[in-house]
């Protein structure tokens, strides 16, 4: 019988995972899945809000074995934590028309996350879908669902969280005790500039270093880094903050006082870019090892992953039918059946 607290976390299925998701949520996650008893969402569901098409759907089942593979190159072990994909848990389809009824229409149209989302894909408003206003109720069942403590996410999803907690405290308050107020857990770490230094890393941008990119394109990658743009000789001196060569540096290079070394001679005018991004590519091949070797190991038998996800979705079953009798016995919606 375990005593360990829940974790929910998850992301939509929407492509391979780089440096950045490693330093803002997978480090973090690999630290937690010892302490509490963890449920992974892959939430399939959430990438219909913007990308309803058949052909989006057809991306689907890829980017879900991406996503599973990178979590486990990285070091979450499957006997930990439990993997499941949204829409194999009808439950959630449940608890999410339940949900809809507890939250009003103006709550979340204020919501800014909503706009940017809708923004991003290239929505206006006139055409915002009724489910993609109602993406953070969706994700209050994902959350409830496995009546988890706590959640592990971004900055950009801390409203959703708390919208999860109203909704948690409104259904207590009208059908009895049933679901825990989940907190969010959000970590302290900056995010990690692209290599383009122009903002975050994001695959959209075109400016990320991908957990599964190989050697050769990590090299060109890191080469062909932006540093310092006042800096056109070497014995000019350079700017280490805002520089995402040492941003890097400071995220995956374990020795410290080789990294201090090369920002105190790059302050001075004292070192070239070419020294400095090739320590930084050693790092970061050293940091890689390990994940390709794991990742190695599931691609040459990729029906594992398959497995690892049949077997999430077995299990969240099993809790997701515990909580829908729990919530239907406490509403008293329990006739005819
Ligand atoms: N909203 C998250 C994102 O930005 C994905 C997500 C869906 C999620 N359901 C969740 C995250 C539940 C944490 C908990 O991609």
């Amino acid at each position: 019988m375990t005593t360990k607290k829940r974790i929910l976390t998850g992301d939509r299925p929407t492509g391979k995972l780089h440096l950045g998701h490693y330093v803002g949520s997978l480090q973090n996650r690999v630290a937690l899945q010892d302490t509490y008893e963890c449920f992974f969402i892959i939430a399939d569901l959430h990438v219909l809000t913007t990308k309803p098409t058949r052909a989006d759907i057809a991306e689907i089942p890829q980017n879900i074995r991406d996503l599973v593979l990178d979590h486990l190159a990285v070091g979450i072990d499957p006997e930990k934590v439990t993997f499941y994909v949204q829409s194999a848990v009808k439950e959630i389809y449940q608890l999410n028309l339940i949900f809809e009824m507890l939250v009003t229409v103006p709550r979340l149209t204020r919501l800014p996350s909503i706009k940017d989302m809708a923004r991003n894909a290239n929505i206006d408003e006139e055409q915002l879908p009724f489910g993609l206003l109602g993406y953070p109720v969706l994700q209050a069942g994902d959350i409830l669902m496995p009546r988890a403590h706590l959640v592990p996410v971004g900055k950009d999803n801390e409203a959703h969280v708390e919208i999860t907690r109203e909704i948690a405290r409104r259904f207590n308050y009208l059908y009895g005790e049933v679901f825990p107020e989940p907190e969010a857990l959000v970590p302290e770490v900056g995010t990690l500039p692209g290599t383009d230094g122009q903002g975050k890393m994001s695959k959209s941008a075109g400016n990320a270093i991908f957990l599964s990119d190989d050697t050769k394109t990590v090299e060109q990658k890191v080469r062909g880094m932006y540093t310092d743009p006042n800096r056109i000789r070497a014995d000019i001196p350079g700017r280490v903050e805002g520089n995402p060569v040492f941003a890097y540096h400071d995220a995956f290079n374990p020795n410290v006082e080789e990294v201090n070394d090369l920002k105190e001679r790059y302050r001075q005018g004292r070192v070239g870019d070419v020294e400095v991004k090739r320590k930084l590519f050693t790092a970061l091949e050293n940091f890689l090892a390990p994940i390709r070797e794991r990742r190695a190991h599931y691609e040459a038998n990729p029906r594992l992953v398959d497995e690892i996800i049949a077997a999430g979705n077995e299990r969240t079953r099993a809790v997701a039918r515990e909580t829908i009798q729990l919530v239907e016995a406490a509403m008293g919606l329990t006739y005819f059946r």
